[in-house]
This record gives structure tokens, C-alpha cells and sequence, in this order.
């Protein structure tokens, strides 16, 4: 399956527009059917313009909701509703292998490179003087680099925009691949080596390459205040539909309208129905129809468009839990496939030697524990697999088990296979049995027993790495117990 990735900076205030809709999210939700997704709120980038701490947690906070309830509502618009499917949705600082790979990037980027670069340019050509720019400005197409090297990705869905810090990714990758791919180091043996780094292709369809603003001139963008916003009051919305730009030569309603720059039309283009979006047009240039039932239509459609994705928000933003998963899942298996990678990367420049005890699997056991990993699991098979026996158990008693300061004893009803005797040794975590007590959770079961001071521990209950590595048990109270995990 072919693998795409793209970001999204938390900048402004982290709302998106429907500029960023059309340019970039749009395209990830219908490139899932068919591939491998990785999607990334890019908040170490918002770094270089964003530098109040308030603002900053404000700002990736929110653009997570946004960017998941759009991805939830459009799935829900198929059908798919829960299943994130092929979508890996993570924060960029939760890999922080992203930066460890810019510090190596960094050295085989020439300075001219990043000179030519477009947000270093404009500054420069606003008369801003170059102590005033930080140097994460400066370096962000090599971070943006090793947010992309580092999946592999074969495309790089963004708006055009975004066009120029591909190329740029794609010439870093080369120059890498050269100085230190292992075509060079293999080059006598034909056919054996292989590059490092896949040169990924910007993914920009020709019709939302650019999302042009309210203002019917200027690219979309929040700085300068021309978009329609998603997830904004109704009446916000509205305000900023009725401020969009049609055609100033028409006075009257019955005065003949143009269609080629107006931009309620180009809008409608995307979010209207064809057939009525045309009925409309041929109206509008006859004199038959006014400019506040076109944006009266538009501000419908809209709405219509975005319902599900402003009903996921409300959702999302009442269940901070919900999103901690999503975001958890999401960074544990990025970070599987990021430290594969980095893994390559350490040999390639010679990092790795006798004496490196940092092996792939050292790495993987850096990465986020429980994760559900794409590329690292260690194959077994699906029999071996099979005989792994988990099922949900309703823990009836759970008491700390004396002479011990870790471990708690639960006695555990699995229904039809019957009770027993489980081991925990999560009291350092804080756990008290009391949290265990009359809830259920899933388990292994057909575990050799285990000997846990005088006792045998007949099972194991599961749990991902919650916060600082602290275990967080899954709940199993929306099942029936003794039920088996397939
Ligand atoms: P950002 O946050 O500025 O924009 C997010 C995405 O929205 C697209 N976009 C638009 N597309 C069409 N018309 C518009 N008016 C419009 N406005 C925004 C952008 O092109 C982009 O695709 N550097 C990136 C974030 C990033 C990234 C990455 C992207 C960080 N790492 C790795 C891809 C891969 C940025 O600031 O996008």
C-alpha cells in the first residue's frame, strides 16, 4: 500500500479554513481508501511564530479537534464513522526522532538552499532585517524535510504553497542519498545497494492548488483575514460569506453578472450541487437572480458540507479521553515507522559501531510501549497468534497482597471459563485495588501460572503506557465478560 503524509502548523489561532480543507485535509480522507496515512499536527514548526505558552496549548488544541472532527465527519459522510482506518493522526512532538533526524539533515544542506527557500525570502523582501529572523524560520524546510523523510512517504498532499519546501525535501533526500547512501557504499556490487531515502512527490490537484480568500485576490489564509471558517459560530460564517467578493460591476439584481472571479461561485464550484451550482450560474449572468440567494446558497451548502465535522467537534471536545487515544495510538505507531528509519539513518552515516548497543529492537523498545506498530512487529504467525487467549474478566476482589509494596491480588470472574487469580504489580503507579474493584478488563489467560510470592498469578492484565509510562488499563465495561479478544 502506498503511503502518503502531510502536516498542518498551529498557527493563527489553530482553526482551519476552507482553504486548508480543500488544500490539504480533503485529499487525505479519500486518499485513505487507498493508502497508508500519516497525518501530523506540526506544533514544533508553530514554534517559530508562535512563542506565548498559553497561545501555543491553545493553538494545538484546537487544531487537533479540528483536523480529527474533519477527518471523523468525512468519514462519517462514508460511512466509516470510528474506524480511523488507514489514518495515523499524531503530534509532531510526540516523535521527537523528527529532530534528531533534522540535526543530521542539517548537514547536508547548503546554505543557498535554504536561502531560496519562500517564507525566508518574503521576510527578507519586507525589509525585515535578518537579526530578526529566528533561525527556526530559517531551518523549517529541513525540519519539514525530516517530518517527511522520515515516513517515507510516496506522496506529500498540500496546497501549492507548500510546493516549494517539498522540492526542497526531495534535493535534501538526494544529496543524503548520495553522500551517504548505501548505493555509494555498495556501488561494486551491482543492483545491491539501496537509498536511504525515497524521494516523495508533492500531491497538489491542479483545482485547490490555490483556495483564493473572501477577498477574491490573495490566497486564503487567516493573517490576512479573508477565509470562511469551519468550525466558527453560525453567524460567523454567515458574516464572512456575505463579505465575499462577486462581481463589483453589478449594481442590481437584474444587472447581467460574471461568474469568472467571483468567488461565491469558486466556492460553489466545491461545495455546491453541480446541477443547481449551474442552474445558478446561468441566473446569476442573466439578471435573475440576486447576489444574497447565491451567498444564501453557499452559507447552506457549507453547513450541509460541514454538519457532521461540527457535530465530531462537539463530541471530541466533551471526550478529552477519546482524543488522548487517538493521539496515543497515533504516536506509537509513528513512531515505530520513524525509528525504523532513524535506525537506517544512525548506520548510514556511521553513528552505529561495535560498540553501539542501540540495536532496531533497543530502538523499538524506546518507542512508545503497546504500540500497535506497522512496520516493527516481529512476525509471528497467525496460529502462534491464535493461542494467545485474552478474553474480559470482572475483577470481584482485588486486595494488596501483604509482604509485598507492588503487588495487588485480584480475583477475576471470566463467566463460562470461571474465576482466577491475577497478579498486578502497579502500586508504585499509585493503583489501589479500590480502582480495580467491580470493573472489568481485558486479560491473557492461558498463561504458564507464574510464581508470585507464595501464590501463582493464573493471568495477565493488560494495559498500554499511559502518561510518564505510568500503565493505563483498558476498560472492558461495554462487554460481556468471560467474552474472548479475537
Ligand atoms: P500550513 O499549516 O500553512 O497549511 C496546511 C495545509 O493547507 C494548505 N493550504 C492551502 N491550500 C490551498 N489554498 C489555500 N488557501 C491554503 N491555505 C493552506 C497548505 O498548503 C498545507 O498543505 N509547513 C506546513 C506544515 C507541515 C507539513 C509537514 C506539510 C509541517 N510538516 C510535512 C507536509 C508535510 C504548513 O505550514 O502548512
Amino acid at each position: 500500500m502506498k503511503r502518503i503524509l502531510s502536516g498542518i502548523t498551529p498557527s493563527g489561532d489553530g482553526n482551519l479554513h476552507i482553504g486548508n480543507y480543500l488544500g490539504a485535509v480533503r485529499q487525505f480522507t479519500q486518499l485513505a481508501k487507498t493508502h497508508e496515512c500519516f497525518l501530523m499536527v506540526a506544533d514544533l514548526h508553530a514554534l517559530t511564530t508562535v512563542q506565548d505558552q498559553k497561545q501555543l496549548q491553545h493553538n494545538v488544541e484546537t487544531l487537533i479537534l479540528n483536523e480529527l472532527a474533519l477527518i471523523l465527519g468525512e468519514l462519517d459522510k462514508l460511512g466509516k464513522s470510528e474506524d480511523l482506518e488507514n489514518i495515523i493522526f499524531f503530534r509532531q512532538s510526540d516523535v521527537p526522532l523528527h529532530a534528531e533526524l533534522q540535526t543530521i539533515l542539517n548537514n547536508v544542506t547548503p546554505l543557498g538552499l535554504l536561502k531560496r527557500a519562500h517564507a525566508y525570502k518574503d521576510k527578507m523582501a519586507r525589509d525585515v532585517m535578518e537579526d530578526e529572523i529566528n533561525l527556526g524560520l530559517f531551518n523549517y524546510p529541513i525540519l519539514m524535510a525530516a517530518d517527511i523523510l522520515i515516513y517515507k512517504p510516496d506522496l506529500v498532499p498540500v496546497g501549492k504553497d507548500q510546493k516549494q519546501h517539498v522540492e526542497i525535501t526531495r534535493d535534501i533526500a538526494g544529496r543524503f542519498n548520495r553522500v551517504f547512501g548505501m548505493k555509494k557504499r555498495n556501488k561494486e556490487i551491482k543492483g545491491q545497494g539501496k537509498d536511504v531515502f525515497k524521494l516523495p512527490e508533492a500531491y497538489i490537484p491542479e483545482d485547490v492548488a490555490v483556495i483564493l480568500g473572501t477577498d477574491g485576490k490573495r490566497k486564503m489564509s487567516k493573517s490576512l483575514g479573508n477565509i470562511i471558517s469551519i468550525f466558527a459560530p453560525v453567524d460567523v460564517i454567515r458574516k464572512q460569506v456575505n463579505s465575499t467578493y462577486t462581481d463589483p460591476s453589478r449594481v442590481h439584481a437584474t444587472d447581467l453578472g460574471h461568474i469568472e472571479g467571483n468567488m461565491v461561485f469558486a466556492y460553489l464550484d466545491h461545495f455546491g450541487n453541480p446541477g443547481k451550482v449551474n442552474e445558478l450560474k446561468s441566473l446569476y449572468q442573466s439578471g435573475k437572480v440576486a447576489d444574497v440567494e447565491v451567498k444564501e446558497y453557499l452559507f447552506e451548502s457549507l453547513l450541509k458540507t460541514f454538519t457532521p465535522a461540527r457535530k465530531r467537534y462537539q463530541e471530541l471536545k466533551n471526550n478529552p479521553k477519546r482524543v488522548k487515544e487517538i493521539l496515543e495510538t497515533g504516536a506509537a505507531n509513528a513512531r515505530s515507522v520513524a525509528a525504523q528509519t532513524m535506525q537506517e539513518v544512525r548506520e548510514a552515516v556511521g553513528l552505529t559501531n561495535q560498540y553501539s548497543f542501540f540495536s532496531y529492537e533497543e530502538v523499538q523498545k524506546l518507542s512508545f510501549k503497546g504500540a500497535q506498530s506497522l512496520a516493527l512487529t516481529k512476525n509471528i504467525t497467525i496460529d502462534d497468534f491464535a493461542k494467545v487467549e485474552q478474553r474480559v474478566g470482572l475483577v470481584k476482589e482485588a486486595v494488596n497482597v501483604e509482604k509485598s509494596e507492588k503487588l495487588i491480588r485480584l480475583t477475576v470472574d471470566f463467566a463460562n471459563i470461571g474465576m482466577r487469580t491475577i497478579f498486578t504489580g502497579v502500586r508504585p503507579f499509585g493503583y489501589t485495588p479500590e480502582y480495580f474493584q467491580g470493573k472489568k478488563y481485558l486479560f491473557v489467560v492461558n498463561l504458564v501460572p507464574r510464581k508470585m510470592l507464595n501464590e501463582y498469578s493464573q493471568g495477565m492484565i493488560l494495559a498500554v503506557d499511559g502518561e510518564d509510562g505510568k500503565p493505563a488499563f483498558i476498560s472492558a465495561d461495554n462487554l460481556p465478560v468471560g467474552v474472548k479478544i479475537r
